[in-house]
């Protein structure tokens, strides 16, 4: 069967952390191994919107697996000038051995799966950014040797990356307090799935009760794609939301700061704590590298 990535449960606890582990271990051997386990095979990556992060990390991780990338962009191709969705799915599957979607509505990568045969990877939709949190996942890991028994606070939108936070909760059973604005609240679906599993979720109102003792403070952008129109709205409605240094000092002595970037200095994070010695965001921008490479090869059945 083949093996799409529309979201973390998708691989299940087992294979989420196996994930990791692969991960951890290509992190290791990166430049040291003459491995190509994708030789012959190409991959697509087609971006609906914009990207800096996933475009070069999976570009990177198909070419140092020895395979062949290729980027493919609304405006650059077909899609742009109106081409159906599903009459591009079945191009690319006649193709090329896997396709990663960057899109919209979660609908959309739900047709390109209808339509290929190949694996098809969520390289983020509205809903949900799961890539992004395995490299999250892997950075905390790195940093506290474990993650389990941390608690997790998650400030801002309860957008698409509070949704695989909580999906990555459900996973691994970890202590997620969400403090997000009345009427910015994460997905129900999302939500009712983690506690189902077993996640120890809250949503509270207030900043400083969700960063209270925190050892892991994540944030994202108070806009993300395509809300732009909703700009001036969401800066009021997120007002006392920032990860500040105030804010900070809430959380745990040893508490680290995540955001998946791109940042918005001044708005959802102080200058001074993204450039501070808590902020790790670089480490967890690099593993979107390693993850990726993981995630790659997991859909085209190369376990190990
Ligand atoms: N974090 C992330 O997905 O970044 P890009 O939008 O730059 O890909
Ligand atoms: N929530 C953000 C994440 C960007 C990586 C967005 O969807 O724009």
């Amino acid at each position: 069967m083949t093996r799409h990535f529309l979201n973390l449960s998708d691989l299940g606890r087992d294979g989420l952390i196996a994930t990791l582990d692969r991960a951890d271990r290509l992190k290791a051997q990166r430049g040291t191994t003459n491995e190509r386990p994708l030789a012959g095979k190409s991959v697509a990556l087609v971006f609906e919107k914009a990207s800096t992060r996933t475009r070069l990390s999976l570009e990177v991780a198909v070419a140092e697996l020895g395979g062949h990338p290729i980027v493919i962009t609304s405006q650059g191709s077909q899609l742009g000038r109106g081409e159906p969705l599903k009459d591009t799915a079945r191009v690319l599957t006649r193709m090329v051995h896997a396709v990663t979607l960057r899109t919209s509505d979660e609908s959309r990568i739900l047709e390109v799966m209808e339509y290929s045969t190949v694996p098809v990877l969520n390289a983020l939709t509205d809903q949900s950014h799961p890539m992004q949190l395995l490299a999250d996942l892997q950075t905390v890991r790195a940093h506290f040797g474990k993650l389990e028994g941390l608690t997790y606070a998650w400030i801002g939108d309860g957008n698409n990356m509070a949704s695989s936070w909580i999906e990555a909760a459900g996973l691994l059973g970890l202590h997620l307090r969400l403090a997000c604005p009345e009427g910015y609240d994460p997905d129900e679906r999302f939500w009712n799935e983690a506690r189902e599993r077993g996640a120890r979720l809250e949503l509270v109102r207030s900043a400083a009760e969700a960063a209270q003792g925190a050892h892991v403070v994540s944030t994202d952008v108070f806009t993300s794609m395509g809300q732009e129109e909703e700009s001036a709205t969401r800066l009021r409605a997120f007002e006392g939301f920032r990860v500040d240094r105030a804010l900070l000092q809430r959380a745990a002595k040893d508490a680290v700061v995540l955001h998946c970037l791109p940042a918005h200095r001044g708005e959802e994070i102080e200058e001074e704590v993204l450039e501070g010695p808590q902020s790790i965001v670089w480490d967890q921008a690099e593993a979107r590298l390693h993850t990726a490479k993981a995630v790659l090869l997991w859909a085209l059945g190369m376990d190990g």
